[in-house]
């Protein structure tokens, strides 16, 4: 199996519990989300949707005139989301099933969300087919899991476990965000969930349109 259909069967039995499973982690993607500075009227991008969970906040920053698209491969995660979409009404959210090495959105967005989105952040065609639908001089903002520091030894087997249930590429956990960095200035991050998470925002290279 290729990493996508990996992920595709690990999320097959999480897509039911998933919104309960993440409910704690909320205050987290709020922060993540402020990081994007979003306005009214922009437009943005999240990456891997899964069930549509950060639909309300982004919608909430870019306003009825704004654009939320979102994408998602995992049928099941899809399908979550899709049924708050219409459940909510939001004429503004766009709600693909598609992989991130091969989505085609309609055109170029100011932000772009990376919540909790691991194989996609270390698949560099994936980061690079996102990217090219994302302005110069846009704002990116990620979160996920990461290694502990590497002098904490042993205590990485609990953040690769952590990790494996959901993710392909479980053990690449020393910089998960350095494809997206790379394309990026200005770009920070910062331990979360003492040490076994992180938080990072950056701007897109290149000159503003
Ligand atoms: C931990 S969930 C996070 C979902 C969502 N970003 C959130 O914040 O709740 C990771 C999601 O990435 C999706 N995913 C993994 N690889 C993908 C790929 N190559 N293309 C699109 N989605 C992918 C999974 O199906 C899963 O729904």
């Amino acid at each position: 199996m290729n990493p996508n259909q990996i992920s595709i069967e690990r999320y097959r039995d999480k897509a039911a519990g998933y919104d309960a499973s993440a409910e704690f982690t909320m205050p987290l993607r709020r922060r993540t989300i402020a990081l994007l500075h979003l306005r009214a009227g922009e437009t943005v991008i999240d990456v891997g949707a899964g069930t549509g969970l950060s639909y309300a906040l982004l919608r909430d920053g870019v306003g009825d005139t704004g654009q939320v698209w979102g994408f998602e491969q995992s049928p099941e995660m899809f399908a979550v989301g899709e049924q708050r979409v219409q459940r909510e009404h939001w004429p503004n959210v766009l709600h693909l099933q598609a992989p991130a090495e091969t989505v085609n959105l309609p055109g170029m967005a100011d932000a772009v969300l990376f919540n909790y989105t691991h194989d996609i952040c270390r698949t560099p065609a994936a980061v690079a087919n996102i990217l090219r639908q994302v302005k110069p001089g846009a704002r990116v903002a990620m979160a996920g899991i990461k290694f502990f520091p590497w002098w904490t030894g042993p205590l990485n087997i609990l953040a690769w476990l952590k990790n494996r249930p959901y993710n392909a590429k479980a053990a690449d956990l020393w910089e998960p965000w350095s494809h997206v960095a790379a394309a990026c200035s200005d770009f920070q991050w910062h331990s979360t969930q003492w040490g076994m998470g992180y938080v990072a925002s950056g701007i897109k290279r290149g000159d503003p349109p």
